[in-house]
């Protein structure tokens, strides 16, 4: 799938970049690293970081950045115990939440993603009706006209931003879907999510007080929404489902919130990162295509190995309840604990070839990118489906869905994907 120029000229950037990368990584001393520094997911220079640290130093602490001391945990294993050891790491918003800086006062509306148990567990359950086996195999349907609508729709032979028209406008349908939002204004809730996790720098809000209107009018909708739920039959959306549930009935305005910028973000940013890292890891690996091409059943490993490849949520972030142990370190009472979930996918310890892109791979669903113990990925099944979906029609329709110029990433260390990716079909 490679071969125009932009591609190549692209390639020799990238090859540069990242050469300059691994000489940083290595010259920097340990006490000064700063894995989480959004330039390295920015300019997809992260890689060499985290090679060090799984080698020299797994869980390590940084106290030399900009932002709040924190401790980065690298390798699979260390990460598969933080997540799975709620009782000794919190994901509580009043200690901090789950991302790898605080946050910031005014914003740290409680949602179940970031509470302990038992409050956790009752407000999860309340929407999981939503992922069940039978509720997916009714979706299914719908999602797979909507996907055949937006592609039949694509301009053929001509440059246009797969971001936008496939990955955003697909995630975009469902989570109006799941929400019975009017579907009209869908959009509104891309922008919400774009608004709720954008860093101040990024570009997407000017001010914090433009963040601020924009996020209390995504309150203000949803609570007219929320008020003819309350008030009519249970139904099969999300907000009906947690309006017709005492542990979520009651909500105060925050935690309704809170709840809803984690199931708008959640369905929307994720899956929208992996849609388009797999356009490009299929570009980027032309052998692994051909032998998607060759054989379609192999979609059902390709979906979890981009999973992994992309991992479209590069940390979850805890607090230490008490003092203890991991690789040989105290992590005191309090402190921020960062499980990069983006590292231990590439952990060559327990993923073999864990820096190649392979389809066919043996055991595709060991990846950490959906999570794991009580706040595993509530929406995993739904997020495989959509990208099942898109792959099984992309193939029946394209010959070749090429790459034409460079991703452009998203500033952030916590969401790792992008805004945009020029893409030509034929
Ligand atoms: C939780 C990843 C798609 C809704 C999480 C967590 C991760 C994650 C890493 C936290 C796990 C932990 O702390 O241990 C992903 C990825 C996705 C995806 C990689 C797509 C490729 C979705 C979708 C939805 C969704 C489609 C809903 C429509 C949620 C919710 C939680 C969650 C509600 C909180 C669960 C809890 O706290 O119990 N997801 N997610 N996610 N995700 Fe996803």
């Amino acid at each position: 799938m490679h071969g125009t120029i932009e591609t190549s000229t692209a390639e020799t950037d990238k090859a540069a970049r990242l050469r300059a990368a691994r000489e940083e990584a290595y010259a920097t001393p340990l006490k000064d690293f700063h894995p989480g520094a959004p330039r390295h997911f920015r300019d997809d220079t992260l890689w060499p970081w985290f090679e060090r640290l799984r080698a020299e130093e797994p869980v390590h602490y940084c106290t030399n950045a900009p932002i709040e001391p924190y401790w980065s945990v690298v390798k699979y294993n260390d990460i598969m115990h933080v997540d799975t050891s709620h009782q000794i790491f919190s994901s509580d918003s009043t200690l901090g939440g789950i991302s790898i800086r605080d946050a910031p006062p005014g914003y740290d509306w409680p949602s179940f993603i970031a509470m302990d148990e038992p409050r956790h567990s009752a407000q999860r359950k309340t929407v999981s009706p939503m992922f069940t086996p039978d509720h997916l195999d009714e979706l299914a349907v719908l999602i797979r006209a909507r996907t055949r609508k937006v592609l039949d729709g694509l301009p053929r032979g001509e440059t246009f931003n797969f971001v936008d028209r496939v990955s955003i406008e697909l995630t975009t349908q469902m989570l109006a879907t799941l929400f019975d939002f009017p579907f009209e204004q869908r959009r509104k809730l891309t922008r919400w999510s774009d608004v709720a996790t954008a860093l101040p720098k990024s570009g997407v809000v000017e001010s914090e007080q433009q963040r601020r209107d924009e996020l209390n009018e995504c309150a203000a909708t949803f609570a007219g929404l929320w008020n003819e739920r309350v008030n009519s039959e249970p139904r099969n959306d999300l907000l009906s489902m947690m309006a017709h549930h005492d542990a979520t009935r009651y909500m105060d305005r925050d935690n309704l919130m809170g709840n809803l910028l984690l199931l708008i973000v959640g369905g929307n940013d994720t899956t929208r990162n992996t849609m388009t890292g797999s356009v490009l890891a299929l570009n980027e690996n032309p052998d692994q295509f051909a032998k998607l091409r060759a054989d379609p059943k192999l979609i059902d490993t390709m979906v979890p190995e981009v999973i992994r490849w992309q991992t479209p949520l590069a940390h979850m972030r805890r607090t230490a309840l008490q003092d203890t142990e991991l690789g040989g370190k105290t992590i005191k009472k309090g402190d921020r604990v960062v499980m990069w979930y983006v590292s231990g996918n590439r952990d060559e310890e327990v993923i073999e070839r864990p820096n190649e892109f392979i389809i066919d791979r043996k055991r595709p669903k060991i990846h950490l990118s959906f999570g794991f113990g009580i706040h595993r990925c509530v929406g995993m099944r739904l997020a495989e489906l959509q990208l099942r979906i898109v792959w099984e029609e992309m193939l029946d329709r394209f010959d070749r869905i090429e790459v034409v110029g460079e991703p452009k990433r998203v500033y952030s260390s916590f969401v790792k994907g992008y805004e945009s990716l020029p893409v030509r079909i034929s």
